[in-house]
């Protein structure tokens, strides 16, 4: 089984669009899904779904115990369930690292061949954990300057929390935090020069970090492409990536704005369904195509 997440940092951009379409994609090769709302501060998975009010949510798991499987609901389409998110939760906002890393440990053990996890916007630690777990890794990005900017930011953000977890993993988060309290001394005064001092002192670190980034596979997804001449956008902040985070990234294509997404909502059926948009169907199959490509899974 394949757990997916699609993250991005920046609201709005079409994380929820995108996993939607992955989902649905996958689903019609004949795969079994499951879509996650993980967006715990605004779920609307549902609605990208076509169910107007989710009987479950992920509220039973977290204060009923309710299995995952029996709050995973049946769209539309066939081999595609849905676990919707806190849906009429009073603390929505409020779950504990220890939950979150309890949902992640009972998702792992879902009977489905994909798990897709629609990520909530921002950059918070179990957001960032969640990106980082994931087998697929999928950011999603407009084509604006705020979007791009947002999206640099969150990368920026997984990269500390990928050094931190590796220090914490190993004991050497205090040790390393000294280090760079006093790093004048060291003669450090960038990041970068604070990873090198580290792996040269810490020999065990260097192999670990080592070991976490090539786990950080990223496929980057250009959404909200009104123009044919924004379409360089992603190519360009794909280089950009590769070349200043040292990210092992891939561009898995652009999504066009379809001004008439927003009726499709509402209708008690999923927004991407066969009679749906031809131009987000046929988009969100090539991203789908371009990240299997990019990303060989084995069957699970
Ligand atoms: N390709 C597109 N064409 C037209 N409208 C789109 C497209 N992608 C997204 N939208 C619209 O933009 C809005 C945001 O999309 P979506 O909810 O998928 O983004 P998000 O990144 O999940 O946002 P959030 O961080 O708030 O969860 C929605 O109203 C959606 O209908
Ligand atoms: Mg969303």
């Amino acid at each position: 089984m394949h757990i997916w997440a699609v993250g991005g940092g920046k609201g709005g951009t079409g994380k929820s669009l995108v996993s939607n379409g992955l989902g649905t994609r996958l689903a019609e090769k004949g795969q079994q899904v499951i879509l996650v709302d993980a967006d715990y501060g605004g779920p609307n998975q549902h609605t990208y779904c076509g169910i107007r009010k989710p009987d479950t949510s992920l509220v039973q798991f977290f204060e009923e115990r309710l299995p995952l499987e029996v709050i995973a609901q049946k769209t539309a389409i066939a081999g595609l369930r849905l676990i919707p998110g806190n849906i009429n939760s009073h603390n929505t906002d409020n779950l504990t690292t220890t939950q979150k890393q309890k949902l992640f440990r009972h998702l792992k053990n879902l009977a489905a061949d994909h798990v897709i996890l629609d990520l909530g916007a921002g950059t918070g630690y179990d957001t960032l954990d969640t990106f980082l777990q994931a087998d697929v890794q999928v950011g999603v990005i407009a084509p604006d300057t705020l979007a791009i900017e947002n999206f640099y930011l969150f990368l920026k953000n997984l990269k500390y929390r990928q050094l931190g977890n590796t220090l914490s993993m190993l004991g050497l988060r205090d040790r390393a935090k000294d280090i760079w309290k006093n790093r004048a001394e060291h003669g450090i005064s960038t990041t970068k020069e604070f990873v090198a001092h580290l792996r040269t002192i810490f020999p065990e670190f260097s192999e670990r970090f080592n070991e976490e980034q090539k786990k950080l596979k990223l496929h980057v997804v250009l959404n909200l492409v009104r123009e044919h001449r924004q379409a360089e956008v992603g190519h360009a902040v794909k280089s950009a990536i590769g070349k200043f985070f040292h990210i092992d990234v891939s561009y898995a294509g652009q999504v066009r704005y379809d001004k008439d997404l927003w009726q499709l909502f509402g209708q008690d059926t999923p927004a991407l369904h066969r009679g749906g948009s031809f131009t987000l169907r046929q988009d969100l199959e090539r991203i789908t195509e371009g990240i299997l490509n990019a990303q060989p899974l084995e069957r699970a």
